[in-house]
């Protein structure tokens, strides 16, 4: 019924409802196909470059684990070892890569840098997260809710706290504006999304019947959700100099118990793209520990650790859903 062969995914502002509602289905289709042993390959033959000019786990294991599934090979290209962005512009980048690959994954910085990207290389290019935007994610984040709720997307009340300006709050936004849900974001204003974007996902709300509500009050943001989400306060590529102010500013808008509990809703379930501070475990956890007295940032131990975490099947939906992405612009 749809045609996405050979289109790039950029950003869920260039897709349709109806287009992003078949990717969800492909997904659930593949991922019962993989379960079942009856997934069949489409891309056998074709070969795939993975550009990653930040860090990842799930975003490349998806990516290279979903590429493997449908019979493409994969190459790596890290933050380090190739041309691109020392010696050769992504311009240049793009009209080689595209010479020899079939689909091109980028992640890293400007969002103008992966358009640029898709606009030369003449294959289809897909946006593993860049400073603006995170549209695989969504698809993931979107097909979990789905496997959690009997609800429809579209009367699914979610709410985001934190950093509601990065890539995540940015496009949690958009999907939700498509997708007809009721979106609450909280954050204090200098972390809201950027009022341009605001007002793109308004005029989509006001045709697609989404609610989107911009709010520095927690309390108003949970009432009645169904679904909690939120991300680290620091995003990959910003400056060290941004965690004191940062942390300053979002402390009030953490996902602990009492704000399940504000929700008034005993289901409610929570949502985190990963990777999560929650525990302060790890190296740079330690760290911000030491230095700012936190034992957790965005999301308490006792939350991630607890029954309304969904979390993993999150992450494992990452695979399902970039598989999709690449069976319905590349697939036979
Ligand atoms: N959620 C996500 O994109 O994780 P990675 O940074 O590990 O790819
Ligand atoms: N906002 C985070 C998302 C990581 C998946 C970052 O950009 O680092």
């Amino acid at each position: 019924a749809f045609n996405l062969k050979n289109r790039s995914f950029l950003t869920l502002l260039d897709y349709s409802p109806k287009e992003i509602k078949y990717l969800l289905d492909l997904a659930a289709d593949l991922k019962r196909a993989k379960i079942g042993g009856y997934e069949q390959p489409t891309m056998k033959g074709k070969n795939i470059a993975l550009i990653f000019e930040k860090s990842s786990t799930r975003t490349r294991c998806a990516f290279e684990v979903a590429a493997y599934d449908q019979g493409a090979q994969v190459t790596y290209l890290g933050p380090s070892g190739s041309q691109i962005g020392v010696k050769e512009s992504m311009k240049d980048t793009a009209r080689v890569l595209g010479r020899m690959y079939d689909g091109i994954e980028y992640r890293g910085y400007g969002q103008q840098i992966v358009n640029e990207l898709a606009e030369f290389a003449g294959v289809p290019v897909w946006n593993g997260l860049t400073n603006e935007f995170h549209p695989t994610q969504i698809l993931a984040d979107f097909l979990t809710m789905m496997e959690h709720t009997s609800k429809d997307l579209k009367d699914v009340k979610f709410a985001y706290l934190g950093d509601a300006r990065n890539n995540m709050g940015n496009s949690l936004m958009v999907g939700a504006a498509k997708l007809g849900m009721d979106f609450r974001a909280a954050a204090p204003v200098q972390c809201q999304p950027k009022q341009k974007l605001q007002d793109r996902c308004q005029e989509i709300a006001s045709k697609t019947g989404a609610k989107i509500t911009i709010t520095d009050s927690v309390a108003e943001a949970v009432k009645d959700c169904d679904f909690i989400y939120t991300d680290v306060w620091v995003s990959m590529g910003e400056p060290d100099e941004v965690w004191a102010e940062r942390i300053e500013l979002l402390k009030p808008y953490q996902v602990n118990k009492e704000v399940m509990v504000m929700t008034g809703n005993e289901d409610v379930k929570f949502l985190h793209c990963l990777p999560s501070f929650h525990n302060n475990e790890t190296q740079v956890g330690q760290d911000i520990n030491k230095k700012f007295g936190l034992t957790a940032m965005e999301v308490t131990d006792e939350v991630f650790e607890s029954d309304a975490s969904i979390v993993f099947d999150e992450a494992e939906n990452r695979m399902h859903t970039i598989k999709a992405v690449m069976v319905a612009t590349l697939g036979l």
